[in-house]
């Protein structure tokens, strides 16, 4: 891709921290009980565990959906909740999240859909074109350019929602089930996607419960079940 490499750090330390977190839903079950975890810069982790173990949950816990109802999360450095609220847009346009469930515009093309980070970044027309092209190409989307959601298949809404969480190359990509919806092939070129992109610098964290996608790629992975987690390293993969 033609993406350039970015110069300087803009933050020492870990990309994410959770230090002793829980999370509770009021009436709720208890998700998540005293979770510790860093993902260092430039990383790249799977999270798996059974449906219902807090995969989504966690996450939302680091996009800054949702506050831990104990201990702290900091983000490129910063205690998110500590920070003035002033701080909180700033380290949310560092992220690139993708939904579950997308959440697209639907009264926005494909096109725009992807250029919204661009456009909220404030990035000039020919670069956002340059880029939010490209993109769509990758994820192989070039003759869709001009749909409404609404006009998409599941997989292609969901390459869309991959293409717009990744444009303004953002530090930390947190991607729920981004294969959910997709063929084989498919899910294998999205996640070369997300290896470039960790390449030149994002650290990138999957959601899955897809365990053939895990066993192809090197990388350890965050394991949720029973409100815990454990960090597992590569056994043999072979991409
Ligand atoms: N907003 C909510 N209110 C109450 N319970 C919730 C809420 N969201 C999720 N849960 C519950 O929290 C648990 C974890 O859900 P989730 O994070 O979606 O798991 P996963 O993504 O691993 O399938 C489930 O038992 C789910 O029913
Ligand atoms: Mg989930």
């Amino acid at each position: 891709m033609a993406f350039s490499r970015k110069k300087g750090a803009e933050f020492t330390g870990d990309t994410v921290a959770l230090e002793g977190v829980e999370l509770r839903y009021e009436d709720g079950p208890r998700v998540l009980a005293d979770v510790n975890l860093s993902i260092p810069q430039q990383s790249f982790y799977f999270l798996t565990g059974p449906s219902g173990a807090g995969k989504t949950s966690l996450l939302s816990l680091m996009y800054l959906a949702k506050r831990p109802t104990q201990g702290r999360i900091k983000l490129f450095g910063e205690d998110v909740w500590e920070a003035k609220r002033a701080r909180l847009p700033v380290l949310r346009r560092r992220l690139g999240v993708v939904f579950q469930d997308f959440r697209l515009l639907d009264h926005m093309t494909a096109f725009d859909n992807v250029a919204l980070p661009l456009r909220v970044a404030g990035a000039g027309e020919i670069t956002l074109q340059r880029n939010v092209s490209e993109l769509l190409k990758w994820v192989g989307l070039e003759d869709s350019m001009n749909a409404l959601p609404t006009q998409l298949s599941g997989g292609q809404q969901q390459r869309v929602a991959i293409a717009r969480a990744v444009v303004h190359r953002p530090k930390l990509i947190l991607a729920d089930e981004p294969t959910g919806n997709v063929d084989d092939t498919i899910a294998m070129r999205l996640m070369m996607l997300f290896v470039e992109l960790n390449k030149l610098g994002s650290s990138v964290i999957i959601a899955t419960h897809n365990e053939h996608l895990v066993a192809r790629f090197p990388f350890p992975r965050i394991h949720l079940e029973n409100g815990k987690v454990t960090v597992h390293e590569p056994a043999g993969a072979n991409p």
